[in-house]
């Protein structure tokens, strides 16, 4: 495409899929913010219009009858990936399936969890206080959010290991574009869940305690869901949970390890650590963007949208916008509107896992500054990150014994 403006909007090619040196895309991303409202980016086959700023963003959330989730990445707008529930329902069909799945997500219902989040993040932290050093992506930060997702699928934590394997065989394959990879790795994760799903069927437990009881139980207008609606639910958890969760502690530890003041802050004070969450979700949003696909021609805030156009909800960029958060690049943990981020999204299809996200990052933060409050990055690093959504392959941080 040779054009400089597409409908109006001025024509960029910034490609966010690949990988750079850590901080780069929020870079780029901030720099497309503030060359115009609207942006038409044609670094894809089918391109996408950026919505960048707050205002814009938080709107496109709420265009949930007209934009629908056919596409949900602007960057991967054709993948024929694999399917994923609820995220692919749109309108009432979306709605009734998120009624049965929001009891296990609901803030009550986590924090029923935090007893037990809170053992079993010691326990991996007692493991490995002793070496003096660890890679904190590979040898925790994908660890543990494996393990609380075992747990909330009413599944034993002594899988973990064994899971961990076949979702990191599964997320490097999906990643390297190697669909063969992939394939096999996803057949051992749903043979699992499948003998997971079979057992609660022969053995249900109480419906309202365990999450793959109510699904095997539940109805929607009369009919059950099918096995393989089921452990599509199971994968899409997986997908969706433990990536982000890894990554969102990545970029937490960076920081943290980088910043002694901000350290010292929650290590003094850890009742300061559910907004300093917060303020590390608006600041460090991984899942920085979402995708729509354009469903009836529409005007919206100026821009002429036809129906099959893709929309890029530009989540990092809304959250990083000087128009609505003031110093949007400081860390500042009494940022008086820090709740309003949206790095969980918006509108009907908001993260159903937030709340455990949250409870997750508090529980690490609390319970590792209590056993190792000094630590460092093992200096000479290099640190980058993956784009498409962030992500950090390696961490490696070393503190005394
Ligand atoms: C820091 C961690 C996390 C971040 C930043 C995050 C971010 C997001 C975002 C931005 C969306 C909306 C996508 C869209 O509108 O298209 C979303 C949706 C979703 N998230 Fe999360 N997420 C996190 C953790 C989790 C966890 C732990 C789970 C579950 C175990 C989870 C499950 C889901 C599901 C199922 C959806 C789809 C909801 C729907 O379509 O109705 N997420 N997440």
């Amino acid at each position: 495409m040779t054009e400089t403006t597409h409908r109006g909007c001025p024509v960029a090619h910034t490609d966010f899929t690949g990988t750079a040196p850590l901080y780069e895309h929020y870079k780029m991303l901030d720099n497309d913010r503030e060359q115009a409202r609207f942006l038409f980016n044609d670094t894809t086959d089918r391109g996408f219009f950026m919505l960048q700023r707050y205002d814009d963003v938080r709107d496109g959330f709420q265009q949930h009858d007209t934009w629908t989730t056919a596409v949900r990445s602007a960057l991967r707008p054709n993948t024929a990936s694999d399917p994923l529930l609820p995220q692919d329902l749109n309108g009432q069909e979306h709605v009734k399936l998120r009624r049965i799945l929001n009891q296990f997500f609901a803030p009550a219902a986590v924090r029923r969890m935090e007893p037990m989040a809170q053992q079993r993040c010691i326990e991996l932290i007692e493991e490995l206080k002793p070496a003096g050093s660890c890679d904190f992506v590979a040898e925790f930060a994908i660890r543990y959010p494996t393990d609380m997702f075992l747990a909330l699928l009413g599944l034993p934590v002594s899988d973990g290991e064994q899971f961990l394997e076949w979702s990191d065989e599964y997320f490097s394959a999906l990643l390297a574009g190697d669909p063969a990879g992939a394939t096999t790795a996803k057949a051992s994760i749903m043979n699992y869940f499948d003998e997971a799903v079979n057992e609660r069927r022969a053995n249900p437990r109480d419906p309202k305690e365990d999450m793959v009881t109510r699904l095997v139980q539940a109805r929607i207008d009369d009919v059950p869901l099918t096995q393989d609606e089921i452990l599509t639910i199971c994968l899409t958890l997986m997908l969706a949970g433990l990536d982000t969760t890894r990554s969102a502690l990545g970029f937490i530890y960076t920081h943290l390890a980088q910043h002694d003041a901000d350290r010292q802050a929650i290590i003094d004070d850890p009742t300061l650590i559910p907004k300093a969450v917060e303020e590390f979700l608006r600041l460090y949003p991984l899942v920085f963007q979402a995708g729509r696909e354009v469903q009836e021609p529409q005007e919206f805030n100026g821009v002429e949208l036809e129906k099959g156009d893709v929309v890029w909800l530009g989540i990092a960029q809304a959250n990083r916008d000087p128009r609505k958060f003031d110093n949007p690049d400081e860390f500042d943990v009494n940022r008086p509107n820090v709740n309003q981020h949206i790095a969980f999204g918006g509108g009907p299809h908001r993260c159903l896992g937030m709340h455990l996200a949250r409870l997750e990052l508090k529980i690490v933060l609390e319970e590792w500054h209590k056993r190792i409050p000094e630590y460092r990055i093992t200096p000479g690093t290099e640190l980058r990150e993956r784009g498409v959504q962030l992500s950090m392959a390696a961490l490696p941080l070393e503190w005394e014994v």
